[in-house]
């Protein structure tokens, strides 16, 4: 087994085991606090989900860096050598509101390039896992590329903000596709289109919302693209488009 898939199987053991942790700390009452609104909420299963997957994975890769995002993580400036890339519970809000339909996501990007990718979609116990490396898998079972359809014949995801401000003209795409979606977890989001559900996502990510579905989606064949003048950052706040590739053209000519 090569040093790659031993690692891949370990981090998703890791997975695997914060699932149950998230799953029996739903049993007690929620610690629920607001971050900058009441829109932005974090809870104690964010914070110490993300002690939990840090401390291993510095036991695992102690010269590895660490960008999370409740404050546990390194202070990253750049992406030399492997950077691991962590968010203890994406979708926060429906872990709080709906109790289903949040993630638990991790990315490792080597020297800058995707290399790993793990989304849990914690109450269904499906992980979407694997990379450019090893493929992309659900659970035991290996993913193909999804269906290359144009917008037309495809549903299309937008996020909250993005549909109800209309940022970059993302409503006219939305008028033209057969219908939107909006799931309020960028890890579902992700896990919806290598699934060949939804054709195409345009939203806002931070680091951790973006880098796990990036590498999953990549290593399918579908396109993920600034849909500003900022070219992709790792490290920062992205506008970005992640679609298959007729329906990435037909968005481009449409959005912007
Ligand atoms: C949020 C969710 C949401 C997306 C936001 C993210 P969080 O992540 O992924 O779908 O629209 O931009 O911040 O804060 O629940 O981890
Ligand atoms: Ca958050
Ligand atoms: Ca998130
Ligand atoms: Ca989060």
């Amino acid at each position: 087994m090569s040093e790659l898939s031993a690692l891949d199987e370990t981090i998703q053991n890791l997975m695997y085991e914060v699932g149950e942790r998230t799953k029996a700390a739903m049993t007690k009452k929620l610690q629920i606090d607001e971050k900058t609104s009441p829109h932005d909420l974090v809870t104690d299963v964010d914070k110490s989900n993300e002690q939990f997957i840090n401390q291993r994975l510095r036991q695992l890769d102690p010269t590895a860096k660490i960008v999370s995002e409740e404050g546990f993580g390194d202070q990253v400036h750049d992406l030399a050598g492997r950077v691991w890339i962590v968010d203890p519970i994406d979708g926060t809000m429906n872990f709080i509101m709906e109790r289903e339909n949040f993630a638990i996501m991790l990315a490792l990007y080597v020297d800058g390039q995707p290399t790993l990718g793990y989304i849990l979609d914690v109450m269904k116990n499906r992980l979407y896992h694997g990379g450019p490396a090893l493929g992309v898998w659900e659970n035991e079972t290996r993913l193909t590329p999804p269906l290359n359809r144009g917008i037309r014949d495809s549903l299309i995801d937008v996020s909250s903000y993005i549909l109800m401000n209309d940022i970059h003209h993302a409503q006219t795409a939305a008028r033209a596709a057969r219908s939107i979606r909006v799931f309020g977890s960028a890890g579902i989001s992700m896990t919806q289109l290598i699934t060949g559900r939804t054709g195409a996502y345009i939203t806002n990510l931070k680091p951790w919302d973006l880098a796990p579905g990036r590498v999953l989606c990549e290593a399918l064949g579908l396109v993920v693209k600034p849909i500003d003048d900022h070219p992709l950052d790792v490290l920062s706040s992205n506008f970005v488009l992640v679609a298959v590739p007729a329906a990435a053209n037909d968005i481009e000519q449409l959005i912007n």
